[in-house]
């Protein structure tokens, strides 16, 4: 939904000793793709640990909209009723897709080659967001977009009647636009065939094969080459969605900077194309252990167990990690505050066009927190304090972004005063238990 109530300015207090167990909601990537794909199959897909976030419910009211019945049977338990691959019914209204360029991105590429029509918008930040990045490759199926200038929503799209399939090298690395095309093939007759320079998440990849498409991935010296054949009918699933690494990087971070802590984060998704920052943790000297490793839902899982950890030392983060940790930085930015020495993170562009630009808000926050950070189109540097050593006491500006808000009350839980927010109703789009969760382990927030 793009109506964003009123602000709600929140203040996070030093505490000490974050303990206990951190039961963090389901990955937000992959509930998207369950709804998405559950409307796409023929019959009923049951999904359990579904995200309960607003970007997520905007995405079930959309496939109702395009025709699919979607219901929810309880906390985290829901069913779709797919329509099938090119069975998409025209949509009556607008579909507003709120903060979740996910939830746009993959939407588009979904009904972009089935003959409807169908206008999208969402709120202040995403209307802000480049689109062409998915238009583009929609048009080469024989969608048409008009939007506004520079590509950006309200825009409409006008599926291709009779499309054809496509192989499409992604410019940029986006699992997004890699995803957009992907579900796009799917009405393709023939083979898509899509390649990535860089590894990019690979839920829609699993989760289509699961599904039953016919899909397979190469690694060659040009990337990873995947080709999907088009027109397959979808099987429908069982989907039990891990917890979302990216939101477990919050009461982990938390963890590693506030004195005397010792977090256990259960069952938590850890792709490889999802965990570069708890490898970059690591290799600052991050006290993370990973208990019980396993499979649910064909994807890998575990316990993680995260103890303060006083010495950790500013690493360069390699940039070909980028990826598979895009979502992490702005957390990251706030475990390198509190390490010794520097924290270099390049080749991330990327964060420029999140739900805000990430290396302006957190390095416009951290300094107004005492912190030192340099920053370049595509890079940026923060000279840690050590443990202990932020200063804290302002007021941050979180620009509509959930993880803004969530890493500057984690910022504040460390520092030698409280730090506010200007905004914290955005974490409800990903985390909207992150508050009762931080307070239950021993966090103190409040409205500010
Ligand atoms: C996502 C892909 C990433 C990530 C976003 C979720 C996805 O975006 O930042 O939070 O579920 O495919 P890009 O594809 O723009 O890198």
């Amino acid at each position: 939904m793009s109506g964003h109530g009123a602000p709600v300015a929140m203040k996070s207090h030093p505490v000490a000793g974050l303990k206990g167990i951190a039961e963090v909601p389901g990955d937000k990537s992959i509930s998207h793709r369950a709804l998405i794909l559950g409307a796409l199959s023929v019959g009923e897909t049951k999904i359990t640990g579904l995200l309960e976030g607003q970007d997520v419910l905007d995405t079930a009211q959309a496939m109702r909209d395009f025709g699919a019945e979607v219901i929810r049977h309880g906390p985290g338990a829901w069913s779709v009723h797919g329509v099938g691959v090119g069975g998409f019914a025209e949509p009556g209204r607008v579909i507003d897709c709120g903060n979740s360029g996910t939830g746009v991105r993959l939407i588009m590429g979904a009904m972009a080659t089935t003959p409807i029509t169908a206008t999208f918008t969402g709120d202040a930040s995403l209307n802000k967001r480049p689109m062409a990045r998915v238009t583009d490759p929609l048009a080469l199926f024989g969608a048409r977009a008009v939007g506004r200038s520079g590509g950006r929503l309200p825009m409409t799209i006008v599926g291709a009647a009779e499309p054809v399939p496509v192989r499409y090298a992604v410019p940029v690395p986006s699992a997004q636009v890699k995803s957009a095309v992907l579900l796009a093939g799917l009405n393709a007759p023939g083979r898509t065939v899509v390649i990535e320079r860089e590894a990019t998440r690979d839920h829609t990849e699993r989760m289509l094969a699961g599904f039953g498409a016919e899909i397979t991935v190469e690694d060659t010296p040009q990337g990873r080459v995947i080709t999907l054949t088009g027109q397959p009918e979808l099987q429908p699933q069982a989907i039990a969605v891990p917890r979302d690494p990216s939101s477990a990087a919050f009461p982990v971070c938390a963890a590693l900077i506030v004195p005397g802590s010792d977090v256990l984060v259960p069952g938590i998704g850890l792709n490889p194309t999802r965990a570069g920052l708890f490898t970059t943790l690591q290799e600052m000297g991050a006290d993370l252990t990973f208990e019980a490793l396993r499979e649910e839902g064909g994807e890998p899982v575990a316990d993680l167990r995260a103890r303060f950890s006083p010495a950790m030392k500013g690493i360069e983060v390699p940039p070909e990690r980028a990826a598979s940790m895009i979502d992490e930085y702005p957390i990251l930015s706030v475990v390198a505050a509190n390490a010794e020495g520097r924290t270099v993170m390049r080749g991330v562009k990327e964060l420029r066009v999140k739900e805000s630009d990430r290396i302006a808000a957190m390095a416009d926050g951290l300094r107004a927190n005492g912190v030192t950070v340099e920053d370049g189109p595509d890079w940026w540097i923060v000279t840690g304090k050590g443990a202990g050593g932020v200063p804290g006491g302002a007021v941050c500006a979180t620009h509509l972004d959930h993880r803004i808000a969530m890493s500057f009350l984690i910022l504040g839980m460390a520092a030698r005063a409280a730090v506010s927010v200007d905004d914290g109703g955005p974490i409800a789009t990903s985390f909207p238990i992150f508050g009762p969760l931080m307070e239950r382990l021993g966090a103190r927030i409040e409205a500010a």
